[in-house]
């Protein structure tokens, strides 16, 4: 049986042992998947013992993703734009990474926007708020769906600003009008996306009035078994909004796919989790 595991501190509440086993379940494939706690300091050890013991891949997640980084051999020109690696593997030229996270919050995103709002991603004005890791996970493939206007906020504006400054060729070759907020502008966004922590201290953001609205809506890249803070938010203020679940799903099946070569279908795995948090 094939050896697998996500790598985090915390990771006790982590879903993606679950997820994993459902999609194994679902494509007849026999693996263990294991939810592995690694010291602040030693995810390298963690990481060469588990591959000792005959472990095959791996998901990273906070806060290991930048440590990862650096030490995979190889990186997906994803995980180079992110300087973060959610997902990692062993072959003969060792150890590899790449970013799932981008392309897990593009699929759910596409979905639920054509689903409840009958608009595709594409042609939208967005503000991204907050410049940390799950931000700068997502930034590129953002751009690259074919978006119009990102717009970034963060706390700290030099974060943003590094953040904008990594991805501004990327910008410029796919036509997105790239910016660096101060204080996000009112109204104007078409959609509000929020990868800050804030909500893990259980605190709405303090946004401006008028950023979320009626006419927009909102996806907090965070989940929970209740309305999240900002999504209580956003439909305080009148906005479609949803939670993260769904990109939790995607990018766990977007790894399942590297590793396995075979993609899972990922409704009715989202359906029993949704079930299963609640
Ligand atoms: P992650 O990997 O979850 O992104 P991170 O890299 O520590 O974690 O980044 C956390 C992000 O949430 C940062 O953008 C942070 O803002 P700062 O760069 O100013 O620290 C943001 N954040 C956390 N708590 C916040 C709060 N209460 N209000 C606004 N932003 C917050």
């Amino acid at each position: 049986t094939a050896l697998y595991a996500v790598f985090g501190n915390p990771i006790a509440h982590s879903r993606s042992p679950r997820i994993h086993a459902l999609f194994a379940q679902q494509t007849g494939v026999s693996l263990r998947y294991e939810a592995r706690l690694a010291p602040i300091d030693g995810l390298d050890a963690a990481l060469d013992a588990f591959h000792d013991e005959g472990g095959c891949g791996a998901n990273i997640t906070v806060p290991f993703k930048f440590d990862a980084w650096r030490l995979c051999s190889r990186r997906s020109p994803a995980a180079q734009l992110a300087q973060a690696v959610n997902t990692i593997g062993w072959d003969e030229g060792g150890l590899w990474g790449d970013n799932t996270d981008g392309i897990g919050l593009i699929r759910d995103l596409a979905r639920v926007l054509a689903a409840d709002a009958h608009t595709p991603l594409q042609g939208q004005r967005l503000l991204l708020l907050g410049a940390g890791g799950a931000a700068s996970g997502v930034l590129g493939p953002l751009i690259t769906a074919g978006t119009r206007v990102i717009a970034l906020w963060n706390r700290s504006a030099d974060k943003a600003q590094a953040l904008a400054a990594r991805h501004s060729a990327l910008a410029m070759q796919h036509g997105v009008d790239l910016q660096v907020v101060q204080g996000p502008p009112s109204r104007w966004a078409d959609g509000v996306i929020n990868a800050t922590s804030a909500s893990l201290g259980g605190s709405s953001l303090d946004l401006p009035e008028g950023v979320l609205h009626a006419g927009n809506w909102a996806y907090d890249m965070m989940y929970g078994a209740h309305d999240t803070p900002f999504v209580a938010q956003a439909r305080a203020a009148g906005a479609r909004a949803w939670d993260g679940l769904g990109m939790l799903v995607e990018q766990a099946a977007q790894s399942y796919t590297l590793w396995h070569g075979e993609a899972p279908d990922t409704a009715p795995v989202l359906a029993t989790l949704r079930a299963e948090i609640t």
